[in-house]
């Protein structure tokens, strides 16, 4: 019996180090990476800028706990601010994106007292008690959790979302600007703006879950943006500590906060907020997030070109390809015989594509050339 709780069903590689887009296994071999273990990897593995700013902080103060004046914290909370526009909103900070949302749909709870979550089909929200409970997937919802009220509905039916935030009684709608383990399937802009107006007609509190979508993957700051809308609270992880555990959710003035409504031990430590503020400073230096919306558009014309493509789903560096078949064989060989890894998601017939911002057009060009030889 392993000495590890087996949940995770692994490829047989073993990576020991990474720079850019490109990572090398013990063997020497090295591989494309256009899945950033999870849509994690946002600035490129061991960016100089980022290394040496973890390093930096480590030599002087790792962590200390939320009970001590951390200017860090303020720093990131305000260059988050600048960069993604949202001015009105202040930070909260934890260790991952399950938490952030667990922690939107609390605060969404404590302020209109109500306890039912509407949520969309293929939507995932990660895998503590409320946010596993709007996720749509049954095989990881244990019966602990099945007690929260949900709702979980058609993505883009007017008339179920309707018929449900008529009976007065929804806290908060949860909701992806671009699905990412569902498969890159969107909400409209009618329906994502259909969706605000109600929430604000009934007093429901409307989460942006900006977790794989948000920081600059879709070729703006955020998913949202993209549709002009402005949700209650804005949740994220992954992208924002480029690998180091970090999340946080952004929670509009609308909100009053109270000593003690939310807490943890770890978010926002001072490793975190270094690691948090490398990232966006690299973001904006690099203009990344430009360099994702034009990649984006490119890749779209170009994989569009390959005949076998279906469709091509998604924006900016947030992408996937549709096909006729099932990819699972296909991400298969992508990784063994071409060395690139891929990701895959809920839906079977798409390959998910989740470089980080910086990735070159030229690694890109390799990856759809290599993708052409295991098509053909
Ligand atoms: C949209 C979305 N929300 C929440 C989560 C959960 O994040 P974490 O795995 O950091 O808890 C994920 C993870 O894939 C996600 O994609």
């Amino acid at each position: 019996m392993s000495a590890l709780f087996e949940v995770y069903s692994l490829y047989d590689i073993e990576p020991v180090s990474a720079r850019g887009a490109l990572i090398t296994d013990k063997l020497g071999m090295e591989y494309l990476d256009l899945y950033g273990g999870h849509a994690v990897i946002s600035i490129g593995h061991s960016h100089p800028v980022y290394v040496n700013a973890l390093k930096a902080q480590l030599d002087k103060l790792g962590f200390y706990s939320n009970s001590v004046i951390n200017p860090l914290q303020l720093e990131m909370a305000n260059k988050l601010r600048e960069q993604s526009g949202c001015k009105d909103y202040s930070l909260f900070l934890c260790n991952s994106g399950a938490e952030a949302n667990e922690n939107a749909l609390k605060l969404a709870s404590f302020y209109n007292g109500r306890k039912r979550v509407i949520s969309f089909q293929n939507g995932f929200h990660g895998r503590t008690s409320a946010a596993v409970a709007a996720t749509d997937n049954r095989a990881i919802i244990a019966p602990i959790n099945s007690q929260h009220a949900t709702s979980i509905l058609e993505l883009n039916d007017e008339k179920s979302f309707l018929e449900a935030v008529s009976r007065n009684e929804v806290c908060a709608v949860i909701l992806e600007a671009i699905q990412g383990v569902g498969g890159l399937d969107e909400p409209t802009a009618s329906f994502y703006k259909l969706v605000e107006q109600k929430c604000r007609e009934h007093n429901i509190v409307l989460i942006a879950d900006e977790i794989q979508c948000g920081y600059g993957r879709s070729g703006l700051f955020f998913g949202f943006q993209h549709h002009g809308i402005q949700p209650d609270i804005i949740s994220m992880a992954k992208g924002m500590g480029n690998g180091f555990p970090i999340g946080g959710v952004l929670v509009s003035n609308k909100f009053e906060s109270k000593f003690g409504m939310l807490g943890t031990t770890f978010g926002g430590n001072h490793l975190a907020c270094a690691a948090g503020i490398a990232v966006l400073d690299v973001l904006k230096q690099e203009d990344l997030i430009n360099n994702a919306r034009k990649l984006g558009e490119q890749f779209h014309k170009d994989a569009a070109e390959i005949p076998q493509v279906e469709q091509v789903k998604g924006r900016g560096l947030m992408l996937g390809l549709e096909f006729g078949f099932e990819v699972a064989d296909l991400r298969k060989r992508l990784i063994y015989n071409q060395h690139v890894f891929t990701g895959s998601s809920k839906n079977k017939n798409v390959l998910r594509i989740l470089p980080p911002l910086n990735i070159s057009e030229q690694h890109l060009g390799r990856f759809l050339e290599a993708l052409k030889k295991e098509l053909k």
